[in-house]
This record gives structure tokens, sequence and C-alpha cells, in this order.
């Protein structure tokens, strides 16, 4: 796959403007994930210089991609769109795991399972642009993989785009969400997320204080 920058800046902002949209046009749960989704518009650059060109590629975390990107194509139509544009984009992006996980802190399935690719973050993300305080993410864990308890100085939006998983933040009871669904963490506050039969793909976004890293409790 060649990297000519012109195309994978269009390809970026082809996926920019179908996650502008989903996010324009969601259904909001709580008034925190209105006032979240209004400040990430805002930060959300529409068409941005591709300054860093990570040598793409997936990793042994990736092998249920496929299947989880076909479920997202033919989910609602809104995450349908980011699913079809991160389709186009995904060959230009470096799959990569948080260094600060392991086995021994989040489980032989989660190191197996869970990854992720950053569209917009730091050079050390794989990210094709680093737009400041806002990290543009999608992330992938297959099925049947707990991502304990953690937390990080960002806050996070969350848009399901494939899989029925469930999702439990704070004190607050488990709650089962969907493709279209947007989670809303605030920032320091403890979340965790169990996928289910099928593989979860979503998007994840830090909207603020994105330099340091997620934690587990
Ligand atoms: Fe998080």
């Amino acid at each position: 796959m060649g990297q000519h920058p012109g195309v994978i800046e269009d390809r970026l902002s082809d996926f920019l403007c179908a996650v502008r949209h989903a996010l324009d046009y969601a259904i909001m749960p709580d008034p925190d994930t209105r006032v979240a989704v209004r400040e990430i518009l805002r930060k959300l650059p529409a068409r941005t210089t591709v300054g860093q060109t990570p040598e793409p590629g997936r990793n042994a975390a990736c092998a249920t991609f496929e299947s989880a990107l076909l479920a997202a194509e033919n989910g609602p139509a809104l995450t349908a769109n980011v699913a079809k544009a991160l389709r186009v984009l995904e060959p230009h992006l470096k799959w990569i795991q948080n260094p600060n996980y392991n086995a021994r802190n989040q489980g032989a399935l989660f190191k197996a399972g869970q990854t992720f690719v950053a569209p917009l973050g730091p050079s050390d993300f794989g990210g094709l642009v680093d737009a400041g305080d806002v990290l543009l993410s999608a992330m992938l864990m297959a099925p049947g993989v707990h991502y304990k308890e953690h937390h990080h100085a960002a806050p996070e939006l969350y848009v399901i785009l494939a899989g029925d998983s469930m999702w439990r933040r704070g004190g607050e009871p488990w709650k089962r969400h969907g493709a279209g669904a947007l989670i809303h963490h605030a920032s320091r506050q403890v979340h965790t997320t169990q996928s289910g039969a099928e593989p979860m793909l979503s998007l994840a976004i830090w909207y603020r204080d994105t330099a340091s890293h997620a934690t587990v409790v």
C-alpha cells in the first residue's frame, strides 16, 4: 500500500467527516454526553495535513477485525458510514496495544484480543496526525474479553460501531450497549467493559488531558 500523503489525507478527511456526522445526529443518553459531543465537535479538525506516516499493519489481536467491521457496516446508518470510511483508511493505520497493559494486570484474553488504531493521535500511538488535546481511536475487543476497571485524566467518549457489550462506570450498574450507543466517562471516572459473543468495535475519543495513559485500578 502506497503512503502518498494526499491519498491518506483524503481518506482521513472522509473518516473525520463520517465521525462528525455520527456525533452530530446521535441520540444523546444524558446531558453530560451532549456537552462532551459539543466539545469534541469543536475540536475535531475537518481536514489536516498528515505529518506522520507510521508503518501500517495489524497484529495478532486483530483477528476479529474483519467480522467486526462487516457487522458495523451492516448496522445503523450513522455508524455504518464511520465503519465504511474506516475500512478505506485502515490500510494506512498501525494497530497497537497499550504498553501499560499486560497479561498480569488485564488478563491473557485481553492481551490476545484488545487493540486499537489512532487516526488522530501522537506518533507513539501510531497516529497519523497529532491533534493536540483530541485523540481519536478505534478500539477492537474480541468476544469474551474483559477490559478491567481503569481510569485516566482524559474525559472520554465511546461510540459503539458493532457488538453488544456490557459497560459499567463509577458505582452505576452494568449496562448493555449496542451499535450507535454513546458512552461518556468523566475525567478519572473508573470504568470497565466486557465484550459479548461478538467482537466489539468502537470509537474511543479522548478530548482533553490526553498526555497521560490509562491506569488499571
Ligand atoms: Fe477509558
